[in-house]
């Protein structure tokens, strides 16, 4: 029996998807070489703008014929579309033959949802929370190479105007720091190299347990106690939450990551305001210099909506003088979504496609500059990389990543997957540094299961 799961949208879901994989591999099932020939069909959904509810809409449709051709097929609809409300009936209406709906708070459920459905046609089950940990501590089938990705929250209590994600994952509920600091300790153990923490707003970690001692700050530094060199990375930060404790910490560690993926979302203080990021662009800059006072090494990176209800083009334009004056590594530049049900939705002045559009390609373009200007500021300089997988091109050449975010494509054999070495940049554009090997820093002696399509994004 094979099974098949479609991921759509960030991390988290590729993270969950990992987990299905593991009550899928459980049951006895393997991969399929595509959704079209297995007996399990996953599509594990995001909600975050409408583009991504369309593409999957489609990408139902596209298993019509198949499920026709094999009545068997089992088809799962599951994540934060299937979560909205109203979905569920939306997805049963267009698609008379998907099998299982299911949310974001029960995926731990899924194993019993798979035995309903043997005894009835169909099973949907949305609920609005969960006990978490039933959640936590599942078996995850990973299938990333040498990272790791490790729950810190779930949900997020800040409801920006314009975003989805707290209707459909919930209120903030914080897992254990000693499961968290645990299931690193085992990862490690097994040879994983870099651990990535995740939550929607990672920085309120523990704020919902009443332990003073139970902050982001103190788990990172247990975390960078343990006993192994590897690399910590976490998202998401929001800036209103990022305390100077935690940049100490930063600052301070052996292994955590000196980047900082930081969303600003506008540069204009009046859009914030809209949005309800609860900052300022001063208190923002703020914070950006002093961490590179802290840490004259680190990167940024951010997302940015244009095009938010009311941005004028002095707005606009002030969302380019902020990227200008930080000088992010990377963007994740989006045109704003309307989504149902957010504070948003009913404002007044939403901003035409074409105006938006216009914004978004200036934006990047501004991006791109500044980013190969970044890029090559490394060049004659060694760096430490971490050697995570193979070129997915070019033949003998392998692919990793720098401490402070970057991509480096270098010559070298498969060896040496896992390990950290020295590398002296020769080349760079916008997205990636090209390099040699200079010297090994810590070989690995793990086998790594390189990524495959198990959980393929799309
Ligand atoms: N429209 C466009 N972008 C959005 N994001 C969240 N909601 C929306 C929306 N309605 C973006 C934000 C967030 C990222 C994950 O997605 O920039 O940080
Ligand atoms: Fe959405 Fe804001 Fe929560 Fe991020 S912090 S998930 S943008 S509501």
């Amino acid at each position: 029996m094979k099974y098949f799961i479609n991921t759509y949208g960030c991390q988290m879901n590729v993270h969950e998807s990992e987990k299905l994989a593991g009550i899928l591999e459980d049951l006895g099932y393997s991969l399929a070489d595509s959704d079209q020939v297995a007996d399990v069909v996953v599509f594990n959904t995001c909600a975050i703008r409408e583009s991504a509810e369309q593409k999957i809409f489609g990408n139902i449709g596209m298993l019509k014929q198949a499920k026709k051709q094999n009545p068997n097929m089992i088809i799962a609809v599951c994540g934060c579309m299937s979560q909205q409300k109203g979905y569920a009936e939306l997805i049963v209406k267009k698609y008379p033959y998907v099998d299982i709906i299911f949310g974001t708070h029960n995926i731990a459920r899924f194993k019993d949802f798979l035995n309903k459905r043997n005894k009835q046609k169909r099973v949907i089950e949305i609920v609005e929370t969960e006990d978490i940990s039933c959640r936590d501590n599942m078996k995850v089938a990973r299938t990333s190479g040498v990272n790791a990705w490790v729950n810190i929250t779930y949900g997020c209590n800040n409801f920006c105007t314009y975003c989805i994600v707290p209707y459909v994952r919930g209120r903030e509920v914080s897992r254990p720091a000693a499961d968290i600091i645990g299931e690193v300790e085992e990862l490690l153990k097994q040879g994983y190299k870099q651990i990535t923490l995740l939550g929607q707003n990672v920085n309120s970690y523990g704020n919902d347990i009443l332990d003073d001692n139970v902050n982001f700050a103190n788990l990172l530094q247990s975390l960078d106690n343990l006993p192994y060199k590897y690399r910590l990375r976490f998202m998401t930060s929001h800036p209103k939450d990022l305390s100077l404790k935690v940049l100490e910490v930063m600052a301070g560690s052996k292994n955590i990551c000196h980047y900082l993926h930081l969303p600003v979302q506008s540069g204009s203080d009046f859009i914030l305001k809209a949005m309800n990021r609860k900052y300022t662009v001063d208190k923002y800059l703020n914070l950006i210099e002093t961490a590179r006072k802290m840490m004259p090494d680190i990167q940024f990176s951010s997302d940015l909506i244009v095009g938010f209800p009311g941005e004028t083009e002095d707005d606009f334009n002030k969302t380019l003088e902020l990227v200008k004056k930080v000088r992010y590594q990377q963007l994740f530049t989006f045109i704003y979504s309307k989504r149902k049900g957010t504070v948003a939705e009913t404002m007044d002045n939403q901003v035409d496609i074409k105006i938006k559009k216009q914004r978004l390609s200036k934006l990047i373009e501004l991006e791109k500059g500044i980013a190969t200007e970044i890029s090559q500021s490394y060049i004659g300089k060694t760096v430490e990389v971490l050697v995570e997988g193979k070129h997915p091109k070019k033949q003998g050449y392998l692919m990793g990543s720098c401490d402070f975010g970057k991509t480096i494509s270098f010559k070298g054999d498969d060896k040496l997957l896992g390990s950290f070495a020295y590398c002296l940049i020769e080349k760079a554009n916008h997205t990636t540094l090209f390099g040699s090997i200079t010297k090994i820093i810590q070989s690995s002696e793990t086998e790594y299961n390189l990524p495959t399509n198990k959980i393929r994004r799309k």
